[in-house]
């Protein structure tokens, strides 16, 4: 299925504004919109930091994959701590699950971004102040952040922590909004750049392809462990 569909599919194409923050829906990374702190700047020494790799992540019937017992982001996640050794893993999961149809979860995802929705959680990190620096990965919904992951932002103190992005969707991009929505929802965080935006896809169906990205990212970031 091309990317085109997808939007045809959804219904999205109408909708102008939608891949506004992620361009042309296509393969060029606009995190370059965030050229915020890049990775030198986040270089400072991941060993003796406590690292969370927090994630949210919808098995089911997606784009381009059809039915997934483990979402992309999930896979993505996974491979980021076991890249860095130490590293947690968190799983954002919501009280109410998403349909797992495909075409059913965009119409709840689209009418949950018109109300500027906060999903209730139902997993909570009870030493979120040990961390330092927290890996924090979507899928992109609607050119945008699932509600979800707002509603965690909005859940926790990030006073001192630094974020760093990741996420997955139709093409190798990021929303470009990072810079902007992370700060002002996840109030006091720093965030760190550049993320990583890959495709859905193929971090599901050709996983280990993207472990030398990821591995030279980390790289870049100062955050790789020793593996
Ligand atoms: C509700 C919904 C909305 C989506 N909106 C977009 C979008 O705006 N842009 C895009 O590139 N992909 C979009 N996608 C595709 C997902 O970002 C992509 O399939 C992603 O890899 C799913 O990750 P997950 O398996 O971790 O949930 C959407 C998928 C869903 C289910």
């Amino acid at each position: 299925m091309k990317r085109r569909e997808f939007i045809r599919l959804t219904g999205l194409g109408t909708l102008g504004l939608l891949f506004s923050g992620c361009g042309n829906f296509g393969d060029q990374a606009v995190s370059s919109a965030v050229a915020a702190e890049t990775a030198g700047a986040a270089a400072e020494g991941a060993k003796e930091k406590k690292i969370l790799v927090a994630f949210f992540s919808r098995k089911g019937d997606n784009y381009e994959v059809g039915y997934i017992e483990k979402g992309n982001t999930h896979i993505l996640a996974d491979m980021i701590a076991e890249e860095i050794p130490g590293a947690d893993v968190f799983e954002i999961k919501t009280v109410k699950e998403y349909a797992a149809d495909y075409r059913a979860c965009t119409e709840e995802a689209k009418a949950e971004k018109a109300q500027d929705a906060r999903p209730q959680l139902a997993t909570k990190i009870t030493n979120f102040q040990d961390y330092d620096i927290v890996f924090l990965g979507y899928p992109i919904w609607w050119s945008d952040l699932p509600m979800p992951v707002y509603t965690f932002m909005e859940s926790y103190d990030w006073q001192g922590k630094k974020v760093i992005p990741f996420c997955t969707s139709a093409g190798d991009v990021m929303t470009g909004l990072e810079d902007r929505v992370i700060p002002r929802y996840a109030k006091g965080a720093q965030v760190k750049l550049p993320g990583l935006g890959l495709s859905g896809k193929r971090v599901q169906q050709d996983t280990e392809s993207i472990r030398p990205q990821v591995k030279k990212w980390l790289n870049e970031l100062g955050m790789a462990g020793s593996k």
